[in-house]
């Protein structure tokens, strides 16, 4: 009866540490993942907090301004912001509650002007963000920030920043509740987790400190036979776990699942090319250019907001500053040396859709008003051009998809937004909804 109990509550407890111990670090990866941190444990309560703004949002007359702010936050702050992760800028969550909106507008049109006027919160801010430049927005107006603000003010709390056409936008009071309770629940089961990671942690230290209490008893008696005194002696064997069938098959099948996952990963990969970073024939810097000497982009590449495509400028636009600039630098020398052998420079491609895909600049560009930035990321802050995007389809049509079209004051599109509005008013006139996710319009 003796060996027994102790037998089986050194096996209960060796069961519990190999149950125990992967589950722990998979949960404590999981509560990582989603930022419930000590530091940000917040995590749930804005999102709870959340649900009330949300409908109350979607609820009033809102709801027309925090569909407009997601179409200019997605085409103009989006590549450096989130709303409730760092990315190039800060995480805006909160951001109202921070600053006031008459310290926000100026800002949003021109931050340097603010960080040069000495406002204390500002410089502090352009220090901490490794006095990174946000580009100026002097063609938002005072309204359509605001907007942003409020498209942002929906999104906090766990909430991801959330497609228009099922996010805020869906003009009702149900969607905000609905948003603010997804993100309440995926509050509660990070608690749940911890929760349950720390009833497994009291767990395995309470059977361990019955297993010594049984042990401590056992020593005391006298009369135990040489069978359970060797029991009583013996250590944990660690060699039994080894061999146990059990755990050899959960470890497999982690390593099977792991090598499957890193298999698709990477089948999924092939073809793609985005962070390609080719070296240059010449140390062209955009961050000297576009970002420290403000060159506009289409100064060089002239044809984006004309044409298909976004020319490379040639040397000749190079000699117009530099027969004066920077003359005698080695790397402008090889501008010189190409024009006196009558050879173009050899800049190497970093973007390259495959032939079988129709992209257009100008339709994206002065069509639809839409960034660099937002396909081509931070390029004034490159001193080596690299591929931001992943460019595959999947990342068009997400776009298309997402994207309202840019309607306003284009004759073109009055009528089928009269017809869009006739039959589905509640949902927004995407670049979808004109048929933007047909084959036939971005293949040949
Ligand atoms: C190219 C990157 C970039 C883009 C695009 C950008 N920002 Fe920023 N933003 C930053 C950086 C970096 C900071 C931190 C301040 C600094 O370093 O100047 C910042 C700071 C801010 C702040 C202050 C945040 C705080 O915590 O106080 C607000 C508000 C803001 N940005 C709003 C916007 C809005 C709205 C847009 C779109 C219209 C936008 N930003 C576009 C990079 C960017
Ligand atoms: C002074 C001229 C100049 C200005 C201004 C300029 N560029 Fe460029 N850009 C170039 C040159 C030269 C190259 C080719 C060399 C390289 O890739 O760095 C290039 C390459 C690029 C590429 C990669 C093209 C490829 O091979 O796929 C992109 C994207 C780009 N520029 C975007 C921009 C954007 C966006 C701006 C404005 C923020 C801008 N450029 C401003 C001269 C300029
Ligand atoms: C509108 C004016 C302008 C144009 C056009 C222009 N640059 Fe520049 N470039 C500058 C300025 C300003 C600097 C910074 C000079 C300094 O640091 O003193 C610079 C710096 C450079 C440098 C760094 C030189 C060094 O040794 O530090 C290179 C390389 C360069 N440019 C290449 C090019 C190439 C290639 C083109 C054409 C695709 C071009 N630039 C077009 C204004 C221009
Ligand atoms: C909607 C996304 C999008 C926007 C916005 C955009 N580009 Fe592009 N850009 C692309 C894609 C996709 C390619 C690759 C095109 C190809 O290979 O046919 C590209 C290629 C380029 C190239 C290489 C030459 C070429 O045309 O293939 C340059 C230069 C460039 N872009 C500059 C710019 C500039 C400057 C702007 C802003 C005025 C801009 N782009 C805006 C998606 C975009
Ligand atoms: C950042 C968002 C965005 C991305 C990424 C994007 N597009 Fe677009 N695209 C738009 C918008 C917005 C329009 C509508 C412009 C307009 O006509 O007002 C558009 C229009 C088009 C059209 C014309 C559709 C029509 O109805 O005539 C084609 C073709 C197209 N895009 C192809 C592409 C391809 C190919 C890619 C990927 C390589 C791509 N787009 C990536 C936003 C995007
Ligand atoms: C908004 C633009 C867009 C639309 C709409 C679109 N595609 Fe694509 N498609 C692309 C781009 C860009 C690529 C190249 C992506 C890459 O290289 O990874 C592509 C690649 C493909 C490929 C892969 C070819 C290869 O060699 O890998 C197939 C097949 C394809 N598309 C079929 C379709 C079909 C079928 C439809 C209609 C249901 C469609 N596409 C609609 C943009 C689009």
């Amino acid at each position: 009866m003796n060996s027994f109990l102790s037998r089986t509550s050194s096996w209960v407890l060796a069961l519990f540490l190999a149950v125990a111990a992967p589950a722990f670090a998979q949960d404590a990866a999981t509560v990582s993942k989603n930022g419930v941190t000590p530091g940000t444990a917040a995590g749930a309560t804005p999102a709870a907090a959340a649900a009330p703004a949300g409908a109350q949002g979607a609820g009033g007359g809102d709801a027309a301004a925090i569909a407009a702010g997601d179409a200019l936050f997605k085409n103009n702050c989006a590549q450096c912001h989130a709303v409730n992760d760092k990315v190039v800028g800060p995480a805006l969550a909160g951001i109202t509650k921070r600053r006031s909106i008459s310290w926000l507008i100026p800002w949003v049109k021109n931050s340097s002007k603010v960080i040069a006027s000495g406002d204390e919160y500002a410089v502090k801010l352009f220090n901490d963000n490794g006095k990174q430049q946000m580009p100026a927005f002097p063609q938002l107006s005072d309204k359509e920030i605001t907007s942003i603000m409020a498209w942002v003010t929906s999104q906090e709390g766990g909430a991801k920043a959330g497609p228009t056409n099922d996010g805020a936008a869906k003009v009702d009071g149900e969607s905000g509740t609905a948003a603010g309770g997804a993100a309440a629940a995926g509050g509660y089961t990070d608690i749940l987790l911890i929760v349950l990671v720390v009833v497994l942690i009291v767990l395995v230290v309470t059977l361990a400190i019955i297993a010594n209490l049984m042990k401590d008893v056992l020593q005391g008696r006298k009369d135990l036979d040489g069978r359970d005194v060797e029991l009583l002696e013996q250590r944990f064997d660690w060699t039994k776990l080894y061999r146990s069938t059990a755990l050899r098959g959960i470890v497999g099948t982690v390593f099977a699942l792991v090598l499957l996952y890193e298999g698709v990963q990477s089948v999924m990969a092939v073809g793609l090319t985005q962070g390609y970073q080719p070296t240059q024939p010449i140390a062209f810097s955009h961050k000297i250019h576009a970002g420290e000497n403000q060159i506009n982009c289409a100064y060089c590449h002239t044809s984006v907001y004309k044409a298909k495509s976004a020319n490379i400028p040639s040397a000749n636009i190079c000699m117009n500053c530099h027969s004066q600039i920077k003359t005698e630098s080695p790397e402008i020398k090889k501008i010189y040396r190409a024009i006196e052998r009558k050879q173009p420079i050899q800049w190497v491609r970093v973007h390259n859709l495959p032939d079988l895909a129709y992209f257009n600049h100008s339709q994206h560009t002065q069509v639809g008003g839409i960034q660099c930035q937002t396909c081509h990321g931070p390029i004034q802050n490159m001193e080596v051009v690299y591929q931001y995007s992943a460019l595959t389809m999947g990342w068009c049509i997400n776009c298309h998809r997402e994207t309202p079209l840019n309607t306003k004051g284009n004759a073109y599109y009055d009528n089928l937004v009269k017809l869009h509005d006739k039959s589905n008013n509640a949902v927004p006139f995407t670049v979808s909804s004109n048929g933007g996710t047909e084959c036939s319009k971005c293949h040949y």
